[in-house]
């Protein structure tokens, strides 16, 4: 990663009346990478975006873009571009005259438009629908107008609020891959946002995952999913089940903890001290069920039954309640040669988690 960021904000507080919007936030964006913004509902996201594209301005900090503070520029004279969700195309505009529409105020001459509008749309694949209509195009079309709008000026940085939100889950699929394809092509700075964290996972090289306008945990997709740093993290990125036990004994770099009575190693790269209370955090595909506790050798285990098998074609997925408890939630994938090895609803079976995936906090 580069050292100076192209755009950099700095303690930047958004209010609106008593709602804080955005929160003292610092973030860095750096030249031509996919960064997403990850986060629920109104936990400050599009403010995010708007403050970087103008249309609102902090109420304390500063966005610094190429070296210069942005405070006071008008959004038309920053090199930023805006895709909104709702694609805000004009209807009675052909395809090209919505595209062109920017050049057309900035008056670049009709050859140069000409021009850069055919480039814009063959980077987004809609060569030849130019005379069209918006309300002659499919909702996937649509987007690729609003990415072509948005990219015909050749903007340093792109803002994308939920460009994907409005499209079915094909679509949606096919246009996540669209994305990538344009950010590899154009090699400008992408900044996009989502609450949906499959989509924050496969599309970005960082995420900044955001509640109540914060940023709890940047980094990249697999350090977001394996290493979260907290509870909300590791809660709104993925299926996670949580274990509390407490730290027995001491290693180096690694501790044991003792959970319902059982002693499981874990990894201890939070130096946390003996007798300390901590929650020992499992992805779905990090524990290992077993038949009977003895195949395990004397590996620890935890005890229960089986509530819920539901098959997913690749994997199946478990409900387990434990006899100390918790209700635990497991994918298992198939196994060519264990055919015989059969979930159902009623079994007693036992878990575990051999592989040191563990996450504790
Ligand atoms: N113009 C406004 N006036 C008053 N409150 C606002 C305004 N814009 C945003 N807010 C409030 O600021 C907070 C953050 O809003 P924002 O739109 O940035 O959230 P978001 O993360 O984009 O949410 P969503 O995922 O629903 O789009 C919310 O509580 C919202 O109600
Ligand atoms: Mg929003």
């Amino acid at each position: 990663m580069e050292k100076d960021p192209i755009v950099r904000l700095r303690r930047v507080t958004k209010r609106f009346d008593d709602v804080v919007a955005v929160d003292s936030l610092d973030l860095d964006i750096y030249q031509g990478e996919f960064l997403t913004l990850l986060g629920p509902s109104g936990c400050g996201k599009t403010t995010v975006l708007r403050l970087i594209a103008g249309f609102e301005s902090p109420d304390k900090g500063d966005i610094v873009m190429n070296g210069t503070s942005l405070i006071g520029t008008a959004p038309n004279k920053r090199n930023v571009n805006t895709v909104f969700q709702s694609y805000a195309l004009f209807p009675h505009m052909s395809i090209f005259d919505n595209i062109a529409f920017g050049l057309k105020m900035k008056r670049f001459e009709k050859s140069v438009i000409t021009e850069k509008v055919t480039e814009a749309l063959s980077i987004v694949k809609l060569g030849g629908l130019e005379m069209r209509k918006p309300h002659q195009l499919s909702g996937g079309q649509q987007q690729r107008v609003a990415m072509a709008r948005a990219i015909v000026n050749k903007p340093q940085v792109l803002l994308l609020d939920e460009p994907l939100s409005a499209l079915d889950y094909r679509l949606r699929q096919e246009m996540e891959l669209e994305l990538k394809r344009i950010h590899r092509k154009l090699g400008i700075t992408f900044v996009f946002v989502t609450h949906d964290q499959e989509e924050a996972i496969s599309m970005s090289d960082r995420i900044a995952v955001m509640n109540e306008g914060r940023i709890e945990q940047i980094g990249t997709p697999s350090q977001i999913y394996e290493e979260p740093q907290n509870m909300f993290v590791a809660k709104f990125v993925g299926e996670i089940n949580v274990f509390e036990g407490r730290i027995v004994e001491i290693h180096n770099g690694s501790a044991v903890v003792d959970i319902h009575g059982r002693h499981f190693k874990v990894q201890n790269r939070k130096d946390f001290a003996n007798g300390r209370a901590v929650k020992v955090l499992l992805r779905p595909e990090d524990i290992m069920v077993t038949k009977d506790e003895e195949l395990q050798g004397t590996a620890p285990a935890l005890a229960g039954k089986i509530e819920e098998v539901i098959y997913k074609g690749k994997t199946v997925d478990l409900i387990i309640s434990l006899d100390a408890g918790e209700t635990v939630f497991v994918t298992q994938f198939f196994n060519e040669d264990q055919e015989d090895v059969v979930y159902r609803h009623g079994h007693r079976i036992h878990i575990n988690w051999p592989y040191g995936w563990e996450v504790v906090l």
